[in-house]
């Protein structure tokens, strides 16, 4: 049996986490022979939630599942950790966009990235779910300025499963047949959701579609405003099922590598790869290969692709313009 790996998740006793934690414990994102111990975080008010989270878990009785803390102290949460997943802060209610939930949930990511700097494994893989998950990112990893910026990334990975089944509902094929498809930029409404280079078998996606109109008027608006769409439908709470599926799949494939044929979509620091400048954490296709990822280079892109992707920088850089008070403080 391998040795366990620490795993943080912060807002532990949230929506999104009641659909993750169960799953990692079953070996749904490291596998059936990787030991996992749980670091479960969230605010001292939620603690007493954490009795019913840790019963549960207990009464599944995982054969993976080696140990559970909870904590309210994120150097707890952090110590020693191999993955942190950074669930915990507001979300977004109906008629808010989600960089509404900067000045709420900013200072969360100031304070974890700290704890996670003076923690967690120097090799600490670190994913920002909270919203909005790029620019969260973004202050995690100026908190933390002694682990690798290639360390930290932001979810982008349900809206890159948003686009293969929508695609895969148009085409009727199936969703693992869809490959190559990306989303650019931020997770909000001016992400660019690119299917001009993703293929179904040997064809592209675009010369089976026939239908520019399906993709400007159906396809793209419908991605973007998912997390809405979601949000009016369940009443008011947003994505979880999905986002912490999303979490597993990011995860594993940083981790365990993408297949040769696919890539996907990861909100990660730029290195001045199509023209974004270095450092912002925006979302590009990536393929991964011993726990590391690399942007997929030299991809043709038309003029207004360009100014799509643009647009969705020229919203990080405001988001990171309304936080800088807080990378000072
Ligand atoms: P939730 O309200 O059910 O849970 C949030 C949890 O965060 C709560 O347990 C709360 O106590 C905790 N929390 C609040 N302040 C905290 C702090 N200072 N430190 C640590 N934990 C804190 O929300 P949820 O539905 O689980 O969503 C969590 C976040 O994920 C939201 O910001 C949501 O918008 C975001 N989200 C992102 C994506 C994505 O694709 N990136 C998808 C879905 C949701
Ligand atoms: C989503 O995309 O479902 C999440 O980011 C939640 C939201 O606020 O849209």
């Amino acid at each position: 049996m391998k040795s366990p790996i620490r795993i943080a998740v912060t807002g532990a006793t949230g929506q999104i986490c009641y659909n993750l934690l169960y799953r990692i414990a079953a070996g749904d994102m490291f596998g059936n022979d990787q030991p996992v111990i749980l670091q479960l975080h969230d605010i001292t008010d939620a603690q007493p939630m954490f009795d019913g989270i840790v019963m549960e878990l207990y009464d599944c009785a995982f054969p993976l599942l080696t140990e559970i803390i909870t904590t309210d102290n994120s150097e707890v949460a952090f110590n020693d950790v191999d993955i942190a997943l950074l669930v915990g802060a507001r979300p977004r209610g109906e008629n808010m966009e989600r960089k509404d939930l900067l000045a709420a949930n900013g200072p969360i990511f100031i304070e974890q990235g700290r704890a996670i700097n003076a923690v967690a494994k120097r090799s600490v893989k670190v994913l920002v779910v909270g919203n909005p998950a790029n620019t969260n990112a973004y202050i995690t990893m100026k908190n933390a300025p002694d682990i690798d910026p290639n360390n930290f990334s932001a979810m982008l990975r349900l809206d890159h499963n948003r686009a293969l089944s929508q695609v895969a509902l148009k085409l009727r094929v199936p969703v693992a047949d869809v490959k190559k498809m990306i989303i650019w930029g931020n997770h909000s409404t001016t992400q660019f959701p690119d299917l001009s280079h993703a293929t179904v078998g040997n064809n592209k996606v675009t010369s089976l579609l026939k239908d520019s109109a399906w993709i400007e008027n159906h396809f793209i608006p419908v991605v973007q405003k998912r997390g809405a769409a979601i949000i009016e439908a369940r009443r008011g709470k947003s994505s979880a099922a999905s986002a912490a599926n999303a979490i597993i799949n990011h995860m594993q494939d940083w981790v365990f590598g993408t297949a040769e044929d696919n890539w996907v979509s990861m909100g990660v620091p730029s290195n001045n790869s199509y023209g974004i400048p270095n450092g912002v954490i925006y979302s590009f296709p990536v393929t991964c290969q011993n726990g590391q990822y690399k942007i997929v280079q030299g991809l043709d892109l038309s003029q207004l692709d360009k100014e799509r992707m643009h647009n969705s920088y020229q919203e990080l850089i405001a988001e990171q313009e309304a936080i800088k008070h807080l990378l000072t403080a």
